[in-house]
């Protein structure tokens, strides 16, 4: 029925990406209403395998429940699979043949999901481009997701590719941060509450912390991880993308485009990171865990060569040279096989001058000094955002003051309510062409620049790599340098990490 109808090509069907997120978050879409009519899908792989087979094996990802199963039944019929390869013109022509047919029609709109390893995303993006464009008025959408290249000039390499075949338009890059519900409240509450957009600025804010933790090794993904390392992996793009966010003065509109100007202007500001900001670690085995996952170092994963020196912890300390930012580092921290998963934002305000409460009792603060405010945005798990400040400990006589919050933990207040997966809001971004929760060309080349010197360094093996345990905390050379930028961390007050019920 006329131009409305939609293709969803799934490249690399048969693999791990597919199976795991990109085959269920189709299926949720299509469950709750969002995939407009008249879609039909199609998965396109080297392998002669069948739609069948690709249900099957994605078939534990998919949670269907009991009562869907005739809607999980009409959803699969929707899909088709075609198999060819990647780099023959006949294959591609064939997938369109096959494509006109299916949907029986030649301008259906048509979106190309990319779950690809790199070696081939030159060769397929061309021969999309070529060979299966939808007739006018359809319009086609690519979706690619990282690795994009491994350093500034690999990646500027393969955007220069795209820019051939495709116009900036056309191309949707995922960070899947940006499909995170805290991620994308970060603008609502800097930019909707003038409390907190009257001290977002250095007069107020000592420092700012963006961590990542995991509580897992590489897990046989060693053999990928290695050649990139936790910078490339998470804090080049995740981490990036949440500093500039945070950091970004007031966009002119909620449009993508002035979004993305503004981030990429705040990046702009920023020089490369220095040797010397950087702290590296990568994980040993912890012989007295009775975990086996835990006795494994990083070294011990199949994927990996015994030598590797590839960081597996990497905190890195950023400074915005601009009138809001200057002199306030940014402490951005990732680790895998650490104690715990934990995604967060720590705004760490100043300490409040002048002395009245100094001879009053602080909790148990050593030095008998105020504990600063600080504002948590915790992006997962368990969504929440707190503010912890002082107040007068309840019920007592005198100025005896201690820590509390005020405290937004959403499974308290927002009992019920459901969060989407990010996959789920950022296919759906693309279906509808909005570009917010993108990358755009501009801003990944702005972030490989930000952190190409010390990738190079640290793979010349310039930068010590310091081993931690399985299982620990973080790596003390990088809390002292966080503390010597002036982050204070007292360890006198403890986040109840729980819900009410
Ligand atoms: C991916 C990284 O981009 O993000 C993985 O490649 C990491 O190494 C993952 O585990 C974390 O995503 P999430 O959504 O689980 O925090």
């Amino acid at each position: 029925t006329g131009s409305e109808s939609h293709i969803f090509f799934v490249f690399g069907a048969s693999g791990d990406l597919a199976k795991k997120k990109i085959y269920p978050t189709l299926w949720w879409l299509y469950r709750d209403g969002f995939i407009p009519e008249g879609t039909h899908f199609i998965g396109y792989a080297r392998s002669q395998i069948t739609t069948e087979k690709i249900f099957e094996n994605a078939a534990k990802y998919m949670k269907v429940k009991d009562n869907e199963h005739d809607l999980y039944e009409k959803f699969v019929k929707l899909n088709s699979y075609v198999a060819g390869s990647y780099d023959k013109d006949e294959d591609f022509k064939h997938l369109t043949n096959e494509a006109n047919q299916i949907s029986n029609q030649e301008s259906a709109h048509r979106l190309f999901y990319l779950a690809l390893p790199p070696s081939v995303y030159g060769s397929v993006s061309e021969l999309i481009s070529k060979h299966c464009r939808p007739k006018s008025p359809g319009w086609m959408r690519l979706i690619v997701e990282k690795p994009f290249g491994k350093d500034l000039e690999s990646s500027n390499k393969l955007s220069e590719h795209l820019n051939k075949f495709y116009t900036e338009e056309e191309i949707y890059r995922i960070d899947h941060y940006l499909g995170k519900e805290m991620v994308q409240n970060i603008i609502v509450l800097r930019f909707s509450n003038q409390i907190l957009s009257r001290v977002w600025n250095r007069d107020s804010i000592a420092a700012v912390n963006i961590i990542f933790k995991e509580d897992i090794g590489t897990q046989g993904r060693g053999g990928y991880f290695d050649e990139f390392g936790i910078i490339r992996d998470v804090i080049q793009n995740h981490l990036m993308q949440i500093l500039s966010i945070v950091a970004m003065e007031k966009p002119r509109s909620t449009k993508g485009e002035d979004i993305r100007d503004e981030k990429v202007k705040v990046l702009r500001c920023i020089a490369p990171i220095k040797p010397e900001d950087v702290v590296i670690g990568q994980y040993t085995g912890d012989k007295n865990s009775k975990d086996p996952e835990r006795q494994q170092g990083y070294l011990d994963d199949k994927g990996v060569p015994k030598d590797s020196t590839t960081p597996t912890f990497a905190q890195v300390v950023i400074f915005i040279n601009n009138e809001r930012w200057a002199g306030v580092p940014f402490i951005l921290r990732a680790g895998k096989a650490l104690n715990e998963k934990k995604a967060e934002i720590r705004i760490q305000f100043r300490s409040t001058p002048g002395g009245m409460f100094d001879d009053d009792n602080h909790g148990s603060d050593p030095n008998g000094k105020l504990a600063r405010d600080e504002l948590v945005i915790r992006v997962q798990p368990n969504e929440a955002i707190y503010l912890k400040l002082n107040t007068k400990r309840p019920g007592e006589m005198g100025f005896s003051i201690e820590e509390t919050e005020l405290d937004l933990t959403y499974g308290n207040r927002y009992k019920g309510v459901k969060l989407p997966d990010a996959y789920e809001r950022l296919i759906l971004d693309v279906f509808m062409g909005s570009k917010i929760n993108f990358v755009r060309s501009d801003e990944l080349e702005q972030a490989w620049r930000i952190v190409d010197p010390i990738l190079e360094e640290i793979d010349k093996k310039k930068i010590p790599v310091i081993p931690y345990t399985f299982g620990s905390n973080g790596l003390n050379e990088a809390f002292d340098a966080a503390r010597k930028h002036g982050y204070i961390f007292r360890g006198t007050y403890v986040w109840k990490d729980e819900r009410s019920s």
